[in-house]
């Protein structure tokens, strides 16, 4: 042993405490909530004996995971928007996941070519429109950019990582000539400068300040229950979702998902907790926790979700998807479309 293996030996006996570095556990970084985890992994751990230790954060676990390289304790890590995912393979993060379930449960837009992450749940990005100002029942995202809806879009800023998922799609779909044509023109119907959240583009439907709102679908389910702040009842109530594309090219969904860290002191039992949240049951229980859609396809969403329409969600894979990220991102800056209309 050198000296370098020595000091890398006794740094990792300081560091992983002895309960991470028992076998038949599996350790996980989360950016999901508790409310949403614990429960699955309760039930892991009841159906496999295998223990679960979690470290939640809004931030910083990704960074977190580089930085502790090869000393590292954590197994999986659970995030969301396929940037994340992909950029976690990018730099090295990820080891391919072997459980036999990746490919038979999920399909390949919704996976890495490599197994270096997998979808655990979709999130749409649809159109919220005003009950009483719009009649429209279907759209798809080319119509938004078209003179009758000057002056009645809004949205939050196109840097946002679930804009940028929405233009590299269309880039993915159109090539940059035509969807630099389309973000100018939707750019131009803006009601205001895009700005605030998901939540206040609803609002502002209900104050009449627009008329379609681009927002991901979970927030219609987070809204219409939120007890803490009754007020986001109205303003959901004043919306519909209308599904783009539906009928058509279908809806562009980003994603949540994980993967197995690089160092993963116990892969195997990260394999089978890849496989479990890949389940039906797991599925269903996952999506269902923020309203969101199970990754996998046949698995039903919530009563609440099925309400809102029928997911018909973009054959673009997320991998293709991430790979015009960049360009997307200098879309937005050379069309300034924070600033809103222009024309
Ligand atoms: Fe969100």
């Amino acid at each position: 042993m050198n000296v370098k293996t020595a000091l890398s030996a006794l740094l990792l006996a300081l560091v992983a405490t002895p309960t991470l570095a028992q076998s038949g556990e599996v350790n996980v970084y989360s950016y999901r909530e508790p409310g949403l985890i614990q429960p699955l992994l309760d039930k892991f751990t009841a159906e496999t004996g295998i223990k679960t230790n979690v470290l939640f954060a809004g931030d910083g676990l990704l960074e977190r995971v580089a930085a502790e390289g090869e000393l590292s304790p954590v197994d999986l890590v659970l995030t969301v928007d396929v940037g994340n995912l992909v950029g976690a393979k990018e730099q090295g993060l990820t080891q391919p996941i072997t459980t036999p379930a990746l490919t038979e449960r999920l399909a390949p837009e919704f996976r890495d070519a490599d197994g270096a992450w997998a979808a655990l749940s979709l999130r749409a990005r649809v159109f919220y429109v005003s009950k009483d100002r719009v009649a429209e029942t279907a759209l798809g995202y080319e119509d938004i950019a078209k003179p009758e809806w000057k002056g009645r879009l809004c949205t939050r800023p196109g840097d946002h990582v679930y804009n940028i998922g929405l233009i590299a799609n269309r880039i993915a779909l159109w090539g940059l000539d035509k969807t630099r044509e389309w973000l100018t023109a939707v750019r131009d119907n803006m009601a205001y400068a895009p700005s605030g959240n998901d939540r206040a583009g609803v609002k502002a439907i209900l104050e009449g300040s627009c008329d379609l709102s681009i927002s991901n679908t979970y927030y219609m389910g987070l809204m219409l229950n939120n007890e803490a702040e009754p007020e986001q009842k109205q303003w959901a109530a004043s919306a519909r979702i209308i599904y783009p594309d539906a009928d058509g090219e279908g809806t562009q969904v980003n994603a949540a998902g994980a993967f197995i860290a690089r160092y993963a002191p116990h892969p195997e039992n990260a394999n089978a907790l890849i496989a479990f949240l890949l389940s039906d049951e797991a599925q269903r229980l996952y999506a269902n926790g923020n309203y969101e859609y199970p990754a996998v396809a046949g698995v039903e969403p919530a009563e609440l979700v099925l309400s809102w329409g029928k997911l018909n969600p973009s054959r673009v894979s997320l991998t293709e998807v991430a790979a015009h990220r960049a360009e997307a991102a200098a879309l937005v800056d050379e069309l300034r479309f924070n600033e809103g209309a222009q024309n």
